[in-house]
């Protein structure tokens, strides 16, 4: 299975892929946690891109086309894998279908988990709380959300009019969203 999620900051694609890579026995390949090794490792793509994540600005296309297809010449990706985080943009949508292309591969589903903005507000929020990462403050938040509307939805609008799109009910337990997401990807299939 070869899935591409979308939605929001906070939607819950993170946590979904997580779920969904134990289910479905693929690799789950986050941009935003490819990026944080980045920044951890102090290397210097990651030097690059600290400051750019911590706005909640979109780190450049080149970056993460060279990022994404260095990931993809792993063995690992040629059973399915999980998108998350990717693509943010149009040019983003074109990079990956080339790649694919390239590879002989396409997605089978491109899934946007919908969770109203109050409730990402909140959910990142607490996350804040608990885990204090470095662009879950109010201003980062509200910026992020801003860069979703202006450069993320316009990929979601082209997905659905090219019929690749599935809208998925983001709101729930964590249970009642992964049950949502398996139910639209293999209609008819067990949950167990
Ligand atoms: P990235 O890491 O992709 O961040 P994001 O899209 O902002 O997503 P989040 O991780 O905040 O949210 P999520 O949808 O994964 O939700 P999660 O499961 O974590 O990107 C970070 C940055 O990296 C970007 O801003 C950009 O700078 C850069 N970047 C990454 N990809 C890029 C790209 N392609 N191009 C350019 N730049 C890129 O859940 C959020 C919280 O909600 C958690 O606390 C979770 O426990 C909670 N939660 C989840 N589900 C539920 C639920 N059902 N009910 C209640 N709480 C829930």
């Amino acid at each position: 299975m070869r899935l591409v999620l979308l939605g929001a900051p906070g939607s819950g694609k993170g946590t979904q892929a997580a779920r969904l890579k134990e289910h479905l026995q693929v690799p789950h390949i986050s941009t935003g946690d490819l990026l944080r090794a980045e920044v951890a490792a102090g290397s210097p793509l990651g030097l690059q891109a600290k400051q750019v994540m911590a706005r909640g600005d979109l780190v450049s296309d080149d970056i993460l086309l060279g990022m994404l297809r260095d990931r993809f010449s792993r063995d690992d990706t040629r059973a399915g894998f999980i998108l998350d985080g990717y693509p943010r943009n149009l040019a983003q949508a074109a990079a990956l279908d080339k790649l694919l292309a390239e590879l002989g591969q396409a997605f089978d589903a491109a899934v946007q988990l919908t969770v109203d903005n109050e409730q990402i507000i909140e959910r990142l929020a607490g996350r804040a709380k608990a885990e204090g990462r470095a662009d879950d403050t109010p201003e980062s938040v509200r910026h992020r959300l801003n860069v979703y509307d202006q450069q993320t939805a316009p990929v979601i609008d082209f997905y659905r009019q090219h019929g690749q799109l599935t809208v998925v009910d983001g709101v729930g337990s964590l249970d009642e969203v992964f049950t949502r997401i398996l139910e639209a990807i293999q209609p008819g299939h067990e949950v167990g």
